[in-house]
């Protein structure tokens, strides 16, 4: 059992201070605005007196606050206490964020791991919790069982920035998931059908289109966008076309979808029409440098 220090009594930071706690862990919490920490004490987890004090107390300090201009103000204000502790971060932000922040606390003398939690508060400690953690390799072998107390652990890399690009690149997935649904939703509301309803079609169908994935990520991996075309970006050009036209007769705004047909017909008129979809990620993708 470790001394596990949780700083942020949000949401999030209640659920786990809550779970180490329950886990049989020594846990000290702070807040910046006192009064959070109630259930939490009541169930013996002791309330620091200020951020430095809840440092100081543990030798692993998990953080879990708003954005990272949160996080930046309770590393200024705990600076001298951090050094020889392993901070985890697992507030919200961005690899550039993450990456600056792992170079701040390692020059402080600590440990840092960032972390990109894909569940909400209720689900912590549950199966289906997932952290994805990146940073120093260390400080997650060292610690990865208190870790895991709160959902499966997957550690992803050195390079402190990996954990929120993929925390992010996941969501983005997610996003791209439910715009596609409330743009069908919204299709099938302007004949009265309910959403509930055509979820019973329309679960399954995309259920069935997730099995074309790997076939794109072999594309996108590949570059080659031409092999295995069995549906070519000119034909669903046109088909994506028909459905904003329609989309428009049935009173339906079409600002979700607008953007994607937007460069199918880019890509389409750069010549692309016999290739795959697929091909749309070279114009969204970074450019590669060459050689690297
Ligand atoms: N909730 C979720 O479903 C979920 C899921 C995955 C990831 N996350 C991430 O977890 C993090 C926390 O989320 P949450 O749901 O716990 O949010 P929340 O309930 O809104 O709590 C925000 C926390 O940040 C603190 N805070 C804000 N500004 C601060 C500052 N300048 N200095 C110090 N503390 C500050 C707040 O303290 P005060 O009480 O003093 O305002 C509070 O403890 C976020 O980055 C969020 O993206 C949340």
């Amino acid at each position: 059992m470790a001394n596990i220090s949780i700083l942020g009594l949000g949401a999030m930071g209640q659920a786990l201070a809550a779970r180490f706690h329950q886990q049989g862990h020594t846990v000290t919490v702070w807040n910046r605005t006192p009064g959070k920490a109630g259930a939490l004490t009541t169930k013996g987890a002791r309330e620091a007196t200020s951020a430095a004090d809840a440092v100081t107390a543990s030798n692993i300090v998990v953080m879990c606050v708003l954005d990272y201009a949160a996080s930046g103000a309770v590393i200024d204000d705990t600076a001298s206490a951090l050094s020889g502790r392993v901070l985890v971060n697992l507030t919200n932000g961005t690899p550039v964020q993450a990456r600056a922040a792992a170079e701040r606390v390692a020059a402080l003398g600590a440990a840092y791991l960032d972390g990109g939690i894909m569940a909400t508060p209720p689900m912590i400690g549950g199966e289906h919790a997932l952290i994805l953690y990146s940073g120093s390799k260390a400080a997650f072998d060292a610690h990865a069982d208190a870790l895991r107390d709160l959902g499966a652990a997957d550690y992803l890399g050195a390079d402190a920035g990996l954990a929120s690009l993929h925390d992010l690149a996941l969501l983005s997935g997610m996003y791209g998931l439910f715009a596609g649904f409330f743009h069908a939703s919204a299709l099938v509301d302007s004949e009265g059908i309910r959403a509930g309803a055509f979820l019973k079609l329309l679960g399954p169908w995309m259920t069935a289109m997730m099995g074309e994935l790997p076939g794109y990520a072999e594309k996108i991996d590949s570059g080659r966008h031409d092999l295995n075309v069995v549906s070519n970006l000119g034909m669903q050009t046109a088909s994506l076309d028909n459905i904003l036209t329609a989309t428009r007769e049935q009173g339906v705004a079409t600002d979700l979808l607008d953007p994607m047909l937007g460069l199918f017909r880019k890509r389409d008129g750069a010549g692309f029409g016999d290739e795959d979809i697929s091909g749309v990620l070279e114009l969204i993708r970074r450019k590669r440098i060459a050689g690297g």
